[in-house]
């Protein structure tokens, strides 16, 4: 842990111009400076830093921050390693608070372990390009399959001589600790001697996804016989295959400007298509995807396209995993490659915009396409198709995201469409396997926290006027549907006011200013004013008009994937006001409930007696059932 002190050194020195000004070019407006914006695609810079504040914020996306978080955004950097690069920067000395003599050693082990590695990279690669064997038989090799020498030396590839004695002399000359070498895979051991593992091989090096090397593959020069045809760093403190992503550090950049990451199986598909200017891509290495690296795709994007060889086992490998990127809330595409070809031979073979139009008109959305899989091997039977129903209500219940809601109807839409089956009956049983799950999981929320906090965060950044606090963007979205629909009906009995108003009667606002809008549009209302935000903002207190000001312009929904959903009904015309009225009604009910958990549990602390005690638990109890019984609204009354 790095101390507080050292955090104080270096948070004093930050100069957020000068931080991002390496990475953005900033000009000076005013009090402020003004760029285009990294983090989306855009000619006018709306991209503003304040120093005075210490944030920055982009207009045209909304993204914004401190430069902390701006480190962490665009270089994505953790927390720590955020701090690290500034401290360097700032030639402040890190004190780290007490660590166990065990993590000192972990490490310890592990900077050794990226030590070496930097060093075997150097040293491959300068055999590559300078040996006159490297040239002849590495270099030459590489050259005969297409790749131009600035990518080789991007990609930092490099060659192991024949000898099998090169890389481990010259290690051990070093002075690297034998124990540490063979961790790394680089050396094995033969009659106590050190020898190269790689010998003979073309060596591409992994990097982590901030450029540090964590291993190697190997390949061997032409045609695999006997020996496999890649061999790879075995599992160390630092090579963690489940958790890595070939290719990652030079394609995040490019996944977060496309907002899409293109996933291959192997080395070579990552730097061909590359080399043909997609760079937003990275490989698994040719097995089924984890959960771990469907989060790290996720740091960058939503939006996954995996293209793989269009043969059986290919097929199998990207089915895998399905089910997970689903539960993730990724949205899934997929493209085979015809003809026996893979993206590195297929790109070279039909050239760079054949293959961005053949990737853009045969991705596939995956559930659709799991399903015509499942249908044609279910032919005419009619229980292997009723085993088709069930096995995609399944998949499709899985898709838990509140804000995910529309993806989920369309989908439901479409299945049922494709099986002929009843739109309604598709519902039924989606609903029924997330019942199932939800009586399951019933200790969990499963709505993210971070969803919550990412809202504040997004929007209090550049108005540190307004009083924050946690309820915020649950009140302010309350309210703003208020307005906004208030007035249209919710059934043949009430107009929605009327609905929110009861389902209400309840709760309270934290904010003394949202308590008073509230209170201010139910008196209109019941004086049959018909409020609306145009006439509030005409109210003669200047506190209240900004709010209600503020209220409309700005976006407080929960997420800005709701956002992007309700928006995407609209294109379609249908009328979202009820399911925005159920889902703000209850995301405020599901917030205040939490804050009551949170209260109760205090009080329990602090019981002085049994009774007490007992008394508080029932509360608890029924905070409990409250809360089930809203989860289990939010994840089917939307649905109908
Ligand atoms: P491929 O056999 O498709 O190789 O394996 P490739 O990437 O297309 O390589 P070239 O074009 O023949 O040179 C795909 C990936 O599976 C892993 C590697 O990561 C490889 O890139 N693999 C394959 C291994 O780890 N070991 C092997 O023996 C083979
Ligand atoms: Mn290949």
């Amino acid at each position: 842990m790095i101390s507080p002190q050292t955090i104080q050194q270096i948070t004093s020195r930050i100069d957020i111009i000068d931080v991002i000004g390496e990475f953005v070019k900033l000009k000076k407006r005013g009090a402020n400076y003004l760029g285009v914006c990294p983090f989306h695609n855009e000619k006018t810079p709306s991209f503003t830093v304040s120093p005075a504040k210490e944030i920055f914020k982009c207009f045209g996306c909304g993204k914004s921050g401190n430069t902390i978080s701006f480190l962490m955004e665009h270089e994505k950097y953790s927390y720590v390693e955020a701090l690290k690069w500034l401290a360097v920067r700032y030639n402040v000395e890190i004190e780290e608070t007490f660590v166990s003599d065990d993590q000192k050693q972990q490490q310890l082990a592990a900077d050794s372990l990226y030590i070496i590695n930097a060093f075997a990279q150097k040293f491959f690669s300068e055999q590559l390009l300078s040996s006159e064997e490297g040239q002849a038989n590495g270099l030459s090799y590489l050259e005969e399959r297409g790749f131009r020498k600035d990518v080789i030396e991007k990609f930092q590839l490099g060659y192991d001589p024949q000898s099998g004695h090169a890389f481990a002399g010259a290690a051990i000359k070093q002075q690297y600790n034998g124990e540490l070498l063979l961790k790394t895979g680089l050396v094995v051991e033969r009659n106590g001697n050190l020898m190269d593992n790689y010998r003979g091989r073309i060596i591409f090096p992994v990097h982590n996804n901030t450029g540090k090397i964590l291993g190697f593959g190997a390949r061997v020069i032409g045609k695999a016989d006997k020996a496999p045809k890649y061999i790879n760093t075995p599992e160390n403190d630092i090579y963690v295959k489940s958790r890595i992503l070939y290719g990652s550090y030079f394609a995040r950049q490019a996944i977060d400007k496309a907002d899409e990451c293109l996933l291959v199986e192997g080395y070579t598909d990552v730097i061909s298509l590359h080399q043909a200017g997609i760079e937003n891509v990275v490989a698994s290495g040719g097995t089924s995807l984890t959960i771990d690296q469907l989060r790290l795709v996720r740091k960058y994007t939503n939006n996954l396209t995996i293209i793989y060889d269009g043969d059986a086992a290919g097929v199998k490998a990207a089915l895998r995993g399905l089910d997970m990127a689903i539960e993730e809330g990724l949205n899934v595409r997929l493209v085979l490659i015809p003809d026996k070809e893979d993206p590195d031979s297929y790109v070279n073979k039909i050239g760079r915009s054949a293959f961005i139009d053949f990737i853009a008109s045969t991705k596939k959305d995956f559930i659709l396409f799991q399903l015509e899989v499942l249908l044609s091997e279910a032919g005419n039977d009619v229980t292997r198709k009723n085993e088709v129903v069930n096995q995609m209500a399944e998949t499709l219940s899985k898709i838990s995201k509140a804000e995910d809601f529309t993806k989920q109807q369309e989908y439901i839409r479409q299945c049922a469409e494709h099986l002929k089956i009843d739109e309604s009956g598709m519902t039924n049983l989606v609903n029924k396997y997330k019942r199932d799950r939800i009586a399951k999981d019933e200790k969990k929320l499963p709505f993210e926290e971070t969803n919550f906090n990412a809202a504040k965060n997004d929007q209090t950044a550049f108005d540190d006027n307004t009083l924050i606090n946690q309820d915020d963007p649950q009140e302010k979205n309350l309210l703003k549907v208020l307005l906004e629909h208030g007035l249209k009906k919710w059934d043949e009995e009430q107009t929605m006011a009327q609905y929110i108003i009861s389902e209400l009667s309840q709760f309270q606002f934290d904010d003394p200013m949202h308590e008073k809008l509230f209170d201010l549009y139910q008196s209109q209302y019941e004086q049959g004013l018909e409020p609306t935000a145009k006439t509030l903002m005409y109210y003669e207190d200047e506190a209240m008009r900004t709010l209600v000001v503020n209220i409309t312009m700005n976006k407080y929904e929960l997420s800005q994937k709701w956002d992007e959903v309700m928006e995407n009904m609209n294109i379609l015309n249908r009328d979202t006001s009820r399911q925005d009225v159920v889902m703000s009604v209850n995301y405020f009910k599901l917030r205040k409930i939490k804050k009551m958990f949170e209260e109760n549990q205090r009080d329990m602390a602090a019981a002085k007696d049994f009774e007490e005690q007992m008394k508080l638990i029932e509360v608890h109890k029924q905070l409990k059932d409250f809360e089930v019984q809203i989860t289990k609204e939010l994840g089917t009354v939307i649905l109908k």
